[in-house]
C-alpha cells in the first residue's frame, strides 16, 4: 500500500491542495520524484518517445509497460504509481483484464486509458474487479492518427460540449482520476468544479486539481529539438536534477505553474 493513496488525493482536491505528478520510468529517477515530493508517478508510454526514441506512443507493448512499472515500483517511496495501458492492450475487454492484471501486478496502483464515453464500460468492469482507473481525456496521444497530428482538443463548442459529457460519464462509471491533456484552460477548469474525482492537468491552465509534466520535458531534454506550449524547462536556474524536480513540486504547490502562456484558449 503506498502513503498516497486514493483517499489522500481525493482530500487535497477538497481542500484545494495542488497534486504534483511525474512521468517515471526507472528506479533511479522513481526514487528522486518521490525524494522532491511528488504524490503520483505516472510510467506513461510516453516513454516510447523519450526512452525508445519513436515518434509516437503507439510502438510501446504491454510487456514494455510492465517492464517500467517494475522499475519505478523499486524505486518508489509511498508514492500512488500509475502505469498506462499502451496501445491496442485495450481494445477488447478480455485484453484488458490481461493487461491491467500484468501492470496491477509489476506494482500499479492504478492504470490510465485513454479514449472518451466508450470507456464508461470497461471502468466500471474494473473498479468492480479492484482496478481504479484514470480516464485520460483531450488531446489522447494514441489517437494522433485520428486527430491528424498532436493538436489542442476541446476547442468550439460542439467539442467542449463532447468533452464535458464524457467527463461526466466516466466519473459516473467509476473513474477514480481524470487526467486533462491540451485542452483550453477554461474548459478544465469547468470540467475540474463539476467532477468531484481529483483532474489532473497538462497543458489544460492552472485550475485543475494537480499538474504532470513528462520528466525529460522539465528537465529540457528534447530530441525533436521541439518544446510543448505547456512545458517549463524547470532546470533554468537550477544547479541539479534534485532541484529541478523540487522546483516543479513547489511551483504546482504555490500555483506559479503553469502560467497563463503555458495554457491553451478556446
Ligand atoms: O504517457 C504520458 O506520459 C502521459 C502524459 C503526457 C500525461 O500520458
Amino acid at each position: 500500500m503506498p502513503d498516497v493513496t486514493l483517499l489522500t488525493l481525493q482530500a487535497m482536491k477538497q481542500k484545494g491542495e495542488k497534486i504534483a505528478m511525474l512521468t517515471a520510468y526507472d528506479a533511479t529517477f522513481a526514487r528522486a520524484a518521490c525524494q522532491a515530493g511528488v504524490e503520483v508517478l505516472l510510467v506513461g508510454d510516453s516513454l516510447g518517445m523519450v526512452l525508445q526514441g519513436h515518434d509516437s506512443t503507439l510502438p510501446v507493448t504491454a510487456a514494455d509497460m510492465a517492464y517500467h512499472t517494475a522499475a519505478v515500483k523499486r524505486g518508489n517511496l509511498g508514492a500512488l504509481i500509475v502505469s498506462d495501458l499502451s496501445f491496442m492492450s485495450y481494445a477488447t475487454l478480455e485484453q484488458t483484464f490481461a493487461t491491467c492484471g500484468m501492470l496491477m501486478q509489476a506494482g500499479a496502483h492504478m492504470v490510465k486509458l485513454e479514449g472518451a464515453g466508450w470507456l464508461a464500460e470497461p471502468i466500471r468492469l474494473l473498479a468492480e474487479r479492484g482496478v481504479p482507473v484514470c480516464a485520460h481525456l483531450g488531446l489522447t496521444p494514441q489517437l494522433v492518427n485520428v486527430f491528424g497530428g498532436f493538436r489542442v482538443q476541446g476547442r468550439g463548442e460542439a467539442q467542449a460540449r463532447q468533452l464535458r459529457a464524457d467527463a461526466m460519464a466516466l466519473e459516473q462509471a467509476g473513474a477514480a482520476m481524470l487526467l486533462l491533456e491540451c485542452v483550453p484552460s477554461e474548459l478544465a477548469a469547468e470540467i475540474a468544479q463539476s467532477v468531484k474525482i481529483p483532474v489532473i492537468g497538462i497543458g489544460a491552465g492552472a485550475a485543475t486539481d494537480g499538474q504532470v509534466l513528462v520528466l525529460h520535458d522539465m528537465l529540457g531534454l528534447s530530441l525533436s529539438g521541439r518544446v510543448p506550449k505547456f512545458v517549463r524547462n524547470f532546470m533554468d536556474g537550477q544547479g541539479s536534477i534534485q532541484g529541478a524536480l523540487g522546483a516543479f513540486v513547489s511551483a504546482v504547490r504555490d500555483g506559479s505553474f503553469p502560467a497563463a502562456e503555458h495554457g491553451f484558449s478556446a
